[in-house]
């Protein structure tokens, strides 16, 4: 069975093919960067427009780069939410009106089942139940997973997701947009010992936050008058105290993120963990996790990044369930900013 996944939550519009729910046959992702960074951070206006003019060739790049027509299709999955109303609602329409016009189903899947899912489309593949840490730009969650459509939530963040932290002290560092991939460069340079920044452990719960810690680094910033804007992060990279800021604010956001999740697994007794999102394309989140997982004998899967960061195939992956399970979403339903899972 062929799905089209499709999800234009935010600033990527993306499009694949995914075959049974577990075989990508082309993944397809159209990114914005380069109209949000002179800003910063997104501008969901520019984000909305850019959606419209791309989501026809990424579509058409999926299905050419898989080799499958429209009518090959069994269903169109599609994000109905949580994102930016605008950008969703650009990826739903497009797709009601195919599914309308080719009478084929129209499936609408939750983002972060949809980032829950990314794991089915590699090997090896979970068995149920496992734990999920989602942390991404929006997204910082613990769940306990038992199968399809059957998702607890354990925690999540109370401010900012750990992304959002990325972002926010990348902009204060004078480093660009999006955050994470820049900070995690020049980390690679830094002492992850060398400024001791706040851990939010919040103890018995599961909930994170990481807005002390993004006013820490900028209160770090300020008292040691580190006047870098403007500068972009080549120029920076051999400026040893940037490297240890971005060092050790790196490794008190991955503390928090392995220690809870560390705790998940041991409050539930299940010895299976899924990390995703797209801070989970993160190097040092990586390898840390499967150290804790060796220590605490827990099997860690964890999908290539590009299966990390958002995708439309792990939104067909989903979407695939859906449609086993007859879920078959109305022509009306329309797309929501927030959407619990
Ligand atoms: O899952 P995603 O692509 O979109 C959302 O659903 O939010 O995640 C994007 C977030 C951004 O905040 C970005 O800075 C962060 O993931 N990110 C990373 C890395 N790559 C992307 N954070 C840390 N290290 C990375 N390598
Ligand atoms: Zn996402």
């Amino acid at each position: 069975m062929n799905i089209l996944g499709i999800d234009t939550s935010c600033d990527d519009t993306a499009a694949a093919i995914v075959g049974n729910g577990t075989q990508v046959l082309s993944n397809i992702v159209s990114n914005q960067i380069e109209i949000h960074k002179k800003y910063g951070g997104i501008v969901p206006e520019l984000a909305s427009r850019r959606h419209m003019e791309m989501i026809w060739p990424v579509v058409d790049e999926a299905l050419n780069a898989s080799g499958t027509k429209l009518a090959d299709l069994h269903g169109i999955a599609v994000c109905h939410g949580p994102g930016l109303i605008g950008s969703l609602l650009i990826g739903c329409s497009f797709a009601k009106a195919i599914c309308y016009s080719k009478g084929i189903p129209f499936l609408a899947v939750n983002h972060l089942e949809g980032h829950i899912f990314s794991v089915f489309l590699e090997d090896p593949k979970p068995s149920f139940p496992f734990i999920a840490l989602i942390v991404s730009g929006g997204h910082t969650c613990l769940y306990r997973v038992d199968g399809f459509g059957a998702y607890r939530e354990l925690g999540r963040t109370r401010d900012d997701a750990a992304g959002e932290a990325y972002d926010k002290v990348s902009k204060l560092l004078g480093l660009g947009y999006p955050g994470g991939p820049l900070i995690e460069k020049i980390a690679e340079g830094g002492n992850p010992k060398a400024i001791e920044f706040p851990r939010a452990y919040l103890p018995d719960s599961f909930d994170f936050s990481f807005s002390g810690l993004k006013t820490a680094v900028s209160n770090f910033v300020k008292h040691n008058e580190l006047g870098v804007t403007g500068k972009n992060a080549s120029e920076i990279t051999h400026h040893a105290l940037l490297n240890d800021i971005a060092a050790s604010f790196q490794a008190s956001v991955i503390d928090v993120l392995v220690r809870k999740t560390e705790w998940a697994i041991k409050n539930e007794g299940i010895k299976r963990v899924v990390a995703t999102g797209g801070v989970a394309a993160n190097r040092e989140l990586r390898k840390r996790m499967k150290e804790m997982g060796d220590e605490r004998g827990a099997e860690v899967f964890i999908p290539t990044p590009s299966f990390c960061t958002d995708n439309a195939a792990m939104i067909a992956a989903a979407g695939y369930n859906h449609l086993r399970a007859g879920n078959i979403a109305g022509l009306d339903l329309n797309p929501q900013a927030y959407m619990p899972l």
